[in-house]
């Protein structure tokens, strides 16, 4: 039998489509420096955003169930689109704690503003897991959902601070200002990587509300409630990749400034869907 110390020394479990995930990541290493993760960027599948429900949900399986045989005590969906399709479904199915991203980032927005937008891909925005989130916490809020299919590529061939990235960036952002926002979403996690060409955009009054950020403090209460804090020194983060480990790594090391070791690995496949497998 499996001691709680032992649980508590595996890894997190964090995945994404590719390297948006890394800005969750980033959260877990300045909130959670103690834990250990095992990263996993779906890089052949790239991008989730225009996928059906039925596919992200199949993804989703696969994944967590190749995680669960890495051995993880803990997945973290750092994936909007993932999050909004797939979460409530896969928690049902497996006895992991499983997290997302929606309702951390809903709840933070309702706290700063009163006219939300969110920018996410087209099947974020096509659930309107944001919009029926924040709704149910405050029905007098007004939601203005944008979504933005050209920034995941941007972020992945890594033209972050491109003229091209800017004019993209002012062409969704722009509707969201004649709107009289006062309170933007990240409804994506490629989309923090964006950041320094979204402030030559936006208006500083307008509050920003990165979901990571929340979706990570939630997770280390969830731990601690759970008594599965890691208490020994962090293992350095595992990256595995469906796609191309390389072209991975390039972009990876770059938005992460560090050197890091990329696997491929194939997680698609493994058997369907979770409980009966566990
Ligand atoms: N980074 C993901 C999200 O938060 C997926 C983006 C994509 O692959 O389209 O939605």
């Amino acid at each position: 039998m499996t001691s709680i110390i032992q649980t508590s020394n595996l890894r997190i479990g964090l995945f994404d489509s590719g390297v948006g995930g890394l800005t969750v990541l980033k959260q877990i290493y300045a909130q959670m420096p103690q834990e250990s993760v095992i990263y996993f960027g779906d890089t052949e599948r790239l991008p989730y955003g225009t996928k059906t429900p039925v596919e992200i949900l199949q993804y989703v399986r696969e994944i967590i169930n190749w995680m669960l045989d890495q051995g993880v005590k803990m997945i973290i969906m750092a994936c909007n689109t993932s999050s909004a399709l797939a979460l409530e479904k896969v928690q049902d199915e497996y006895d992991i704690p499983i997290l997302g991203l929606i309702l951390p980032g809903a709840r933070a927005a309702v706290k700063q503003g009163k006219r939300i937008g969110v920018i996410s891909t087209q099947a974020t925005a096509d659930s309107n897991a944001y919009r029926k989130a924040i709704q149910e916490i405050d029905t007098n809020v007004r939601v203005w959902q944008v979504s933005c299919p050209e920034f995941v590529m941007l972020v992945e061939q890594n033209q972050i601070d491109s003229v091209h990235a800017y004019e993209i960036a002012l062409k969704y952002l722009q509707p969201l200002i004649d709107a009289n926002i006062d309170t933007l979403i990240y409804g994506c996690t490629h989309y923090r990587h964006l950041e320094r060409v979204f402030k030559k955009i936006l208006p500083s009054s307008i509050n920003i509300v990165d979901p990571a950020e929340y979706l990570v403090i939630a997770a280390n209460q969830e731990l601690e409630l759970m008594g599965l804090k890691s208490t020994q020194v962090n293992c350095s983060t595992r990256f595995c990749v469906s796609g191309s480990d390389r072209e991975f790594a390039v972009t990876a090391q770059q938005l992460l400034s560090e050197v890091i070791q990329v696997e491929q690995v194939q997680v698609a496949n493994s058997c369907l869907p979770g409980r009966d497998n566990l």
